[in-house]
């Protein structure tokens, strides 16, 4: 443990910009492109590719808002932190409540999204055996350090970030104009949902700003990292989706649990269907990596400020990770990953990171003029852009984040009384 200008208990600065990319890949490239863009096809036939590009749009201004917040707060929480300097405590709890909401059952479903790809390279495995043995393995990880899992989610970034050009290579030559028509059967109403449920394919990028003060050189390094990989995330998931569609159609794509699979299969190159398997399977272990690594921090963050039991802000004195907190929302996410469906879970991990983001925009605006990066039309278009997605899920998706958020509000009362 470190104890950097103050008595607060601090995090070991241990990440450079490679892994902070890494990071950032890790945590977004995972469900979203390899399974939910199957549900996003179905709602809205090829005009999910509209979606994505809206969803794109939308986490481009929010990743900016989040990377100017980062530079000049750089301290585990994210938008936590920042709601609570910036803003107001209950902004701050808000965020934070949010942002452990969602990716605990994000963690879940993406778990249970490894099922339908790793059925491909290992037939006949239990699905639910799988996510809840994947989140064990990856909280003991976690447990060892960052900086070891840090180097195990480069090598698993590697291979799934490989397999998704290895099948925009592959594919390309099996593009058909006709699987694209029609183009919007559920009209702007059904892009725009699709847009709402694909906006959770590009979360991801503010893992490295809730992870910023294990990062040396924040103010250089986080907004460069956070920019390389949405931009990569947004060039590389274009080039995936459109060759997903012309090679199959988006019948076929939402017919499947392994859509780049099943699209794979089309290719004039089936074997390459095997290795896009493997990458799927990699690519949702990164991602439950990196939000378990996420989620131990803004619980370490939000337990240091008394928005939760004490306990959790524990530091192991060797390893310099929070291992309390590490443990117990591994606990949580593998409880989520039993029990949770992909399609719920993902509208859900949706709307209430939506939130979160919209409190981050909030915040951008009102940080101290000097300290901003980019001009106030970002944080409005990222607002304009969260407000609108949430929306547009579906109304018991809407009043279910209602209900975790005023929860958490009625807990975080209980605690301040109580202790
Ligand atoms: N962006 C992450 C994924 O697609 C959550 O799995």
């Amino acid at each position: 443990m470190a104890h950097e200008g103050g008595d607060r208990p601090t995090l070991r600065r241990a990440l450079g910009l490679v892994d902070a990319v890494g990071i950032g890949f890790g945590a977004i490239v995972g469900a979203g492109i390899f399974v939910v863009t199957g549900v996003a096809a179905g709602i809205a036939g090829p005009a999910f590719l509209v979606g994505l590009f809206i969803a794109a749009i939308a986490a481009t201004a929010n990743a900016l808002s989040s990377a100017q917040l980062a530079a000049e707060y750089p301290h585990s929480g994210g938008t936590y932190e920042y709601g609570y300097r910036v803003l107001h405590p209950a902004a701050g709890f808000a965020a934070g409540w949010m942002f452990l909401a969602s990716k605990i059952s994000a963690a879940g479903a993406v778990a249970l999204g490894l099922a339908g790809y790793l059925d491909a390279v290992v037939p006949g495995l239990h699905p639910r055996a799988i996510a809840v043995g994947a989140i064990v393995v990856f909280t003991v990880l976690n447990v060892f350090g960052v900086r070891r899992s840090s180097r195990v989610n480069l090598g698993i970034v590697a291979v799934s970030l490989g397999s998704l050009l290895l099948f925009i290579l592959a594919g390309a030559s099996s593009f058909r104009i006709e699987n694209l028509r029609p183009f919007a059967p559920a009209g702007w109403r059904g892009a725009l949902e699709s847009a709402a449920i694909l906006f959770f394919a590009y979360t991801g990028y503010a893992r490295i700003a809730t992870l910023a003060e294990e990062v040396r050189e924040p103010r250089r390094t986080i907004p460069r990292a956070i920019l390389i990989t949405i931009g990569g995330a947004v060039l590389l998931y274009f080039g995936v989706a459109i060759v997903a569609v012309g090679a199959i159609g988006t019948e076929e794509m939402a017919a499947t649990a392994a859509p780049l699979q099943a699209a794979a299969l089309a290719f004039d190159y089936p074997w390459v269907a095997t290795v896009v398997s493997v990458g799927g399977v990699t690519a949702m272990l990164g991602v439950v990596l990196s939000q378990l690594l996420g989620l131990s921090r803004m619980g370490f963050a939000m337990a240091r400020r008394g928005d939760l039991p004490a306990f959790l802000q524990h530091v192991d004195p060797r390893q310099g990770v929070p291992r309390r907190a590490v443990l117990l929302i591994g606990a949580v996410a593998a409880i989520v990953a039993a029990t949770g469906t992909l399609r719920e879970v993902a509208s859900t991990a949706s709307f209430t990171i939506l939130v979160y983001y919209g409190i981050a925009n909030l915040a951008a605006l009102r940080m101290p003029r000097d300290a901003k990066l980019y001009p106030n039309a970002v944080p409005i278009v990222g607002m304009v852009a969260c407000v609108g997605l949430a929306v547009s899920l579906s109304m018991p998706i809407i009043l279910l984040g209602l209900g975790v958020l005023a929860t958490g509000f009625v807990l975080r009362a209980a605690l301040r009384r109580f202790t």
